[in-house]
């Protein structure tokens, strides 16, 4: 069995209505994976970059967040009109969406 290229991994964590915490399944999340699905198996790409739901990715404040591997490219405040942007430009292309990375806390 061949590897995938690339994955991106969409967090789908969804917390009680009353939690204080916020959580990207709350945010449209699912949606939005569904959306990096559909439009990577159009362009033929499902054979070899892969879109997975995950669990908490401990950034919730800044979700909906992903992680694109095998970069370790975090993404946040997704919206469905950042999909083909992500999918063309790093996906396709290895050049990660600058105004959407989730940069490390210093
Ligand atoms: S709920 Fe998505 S990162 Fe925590």
């Amino acid at each position: 069995m061949k590897h995938y290229k690339k994955h991106i991994f969409i967090c789908e964590n969804i917390r009680e209505k009353d939690s204080l915490k916020k959580s990207c399944g709350r945010a449209n999340s699912a949606e939005i994976r569904q959306v990096f699905k559909s439009r990577l198996k159009e362009l033929n790409l499902s054979i070899e970059i892969r879109a997975n739901a995950s669990g908490c990715l401990g950034q919730c404040n800044h979700g909906p967040i992903a992680v694109v591997y095998p970069e370790g490219i975090w993404y946040k405040n997704l919206t469905i009109d950042d999909v083909e942007e992500i999918i063309q430009s790093h996906l396709i292309n290895d050049k990660p969406v600058e105004r959407l990375i989730l940069k490390d806390d210093k």
